[in-house]
């Protein structure tokens, strides 16, 4: 496995991993990885001739009052498990690498944004989409793999993919839970044991509210009510919403399409979210968003 930490480097590596037409997968990450992670990178390394990775914390998705100086770091881990999987290439770039001096041009992703963690986190996918964009100018990936769990960040880079004609296949993989439900994210790390053990009234919330949809439920505020009532006494609810799948805007009607229940709440100072795409199932490992 090869570690780079420059542009330039990284462009010269792809390029020879690339001989011999091999497929290039790619998997982009804040780093202290898990088996969410690892789920993706084992897609891209079954699905691709070549797997880079790469881990930067990137400060733009973050809110001023949010927990990037603490965000969890563990690089030797990191490198272990990559090397592991069969990562071929470890992209780890500084700030200044990605974000130079006097950087002023952003992605903008519009509607898909404005909504659920949008919301409540101002900027977050304008910086998740600028960041992913230039990601994507330097690495050059046949196929990208991103995780369910973050279903609106899905969304919006589909989206972006489409609308600014990026030559890559964007691959959505299922969300990978703890035995309780639990969705794995670099996050839990906060929890306390008794925080964790409270956290799975989200998933079983979900669970419950996919359970009565799959049963013939189709209204949207009777599924999110089942769904509150476990997530309400174990947390302090952000949203918790029914949403088309594509576009990621609340449905106000009986459910008639593909859609998603969709959550964030704070486990004490901790914020979740987590999602179950309707009818799927808690344990279906099928892919993909549509
Ligand atoms: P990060 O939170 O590190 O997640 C990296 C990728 O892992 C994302 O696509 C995320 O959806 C996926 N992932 C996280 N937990 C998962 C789980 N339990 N099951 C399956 N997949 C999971 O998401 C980001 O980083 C950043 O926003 C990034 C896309 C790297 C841009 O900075």
């Amino acid at each position: 496995m090869r570690l780079v930490r420059s542009v330039a480097e990284l462009r010269i590596a792809v390029r020879t991993l690339r001989e011999g037409g091999k497929r290039i997968g790619f998997v982009p990450t804040m780093g202290f990885l898990h088996e969410g992670h690892a789920s993706l990178i084992r897609q891209s390394t079954a699905r691709c001739g070549a797997t880079v990775v790469s881990i930067f914390v990137n400060p733009t998705q973050f809110g001023p009052n949010e927990d990037l100086a603490k965000y969890p770091r563990d690089l030797e881990g990191d490198q272990n498990l990559c090397l592991r999987m069969g990562v071929d290439l470890l992209f780890l770039p500084e700030v200044p690498e990605i974000y130079p001096t006097g950087f002023s041009t952003t992605v903008e992703p519009g509607r898909l944004a404005e909504p659920l963690c949008g919301q409540f986190r101002p900027g977050h996918f304008r910086g998740v989409a600028t960041v992913v964009a230039k990601l994507f100018h330097m690495v050059e990936p046949d196929l990208a793999f991103f995780g369910q769990k973050d279903l609106q960040q899905t969304a919006v880079i589909r989206r972006m993919v489409r609308d600014l004609d990026m030559p890559v296949e964007v691959i959505v993989v299922p969300t990978v839970r703890e035995a309780g439900g639990l969705a794995l994210s670099s996050r839990n790390a906060y929890l306390s044991t008794e925080e964790r053990q409270r956290a799975c009234g989200i998933s079983q919330g979900l669970f419950a509210a996919d359970a009565a949809y799959r049963a013939g439920e189709r209204h949207p505020e009777r599924l999110v009510a089942l769904a509150l009532e476990r997530i309400r006494p174990i947390s302090s609810v952000q949203y918790c919403e029914v949403v088309d799948l594509q576009d990621m805007q609340p449905l106000l009607r009986p459910v008639d399409r593909p859609a998603a229940l969709v959550t964030a709440a704070f486990v004490g100072s901790t914020r979740l979210i987590d999602n179950v795409i309707l009818g799927q199932g808690p344990d279906l490992h099928e892919s993909g968003t549509g």
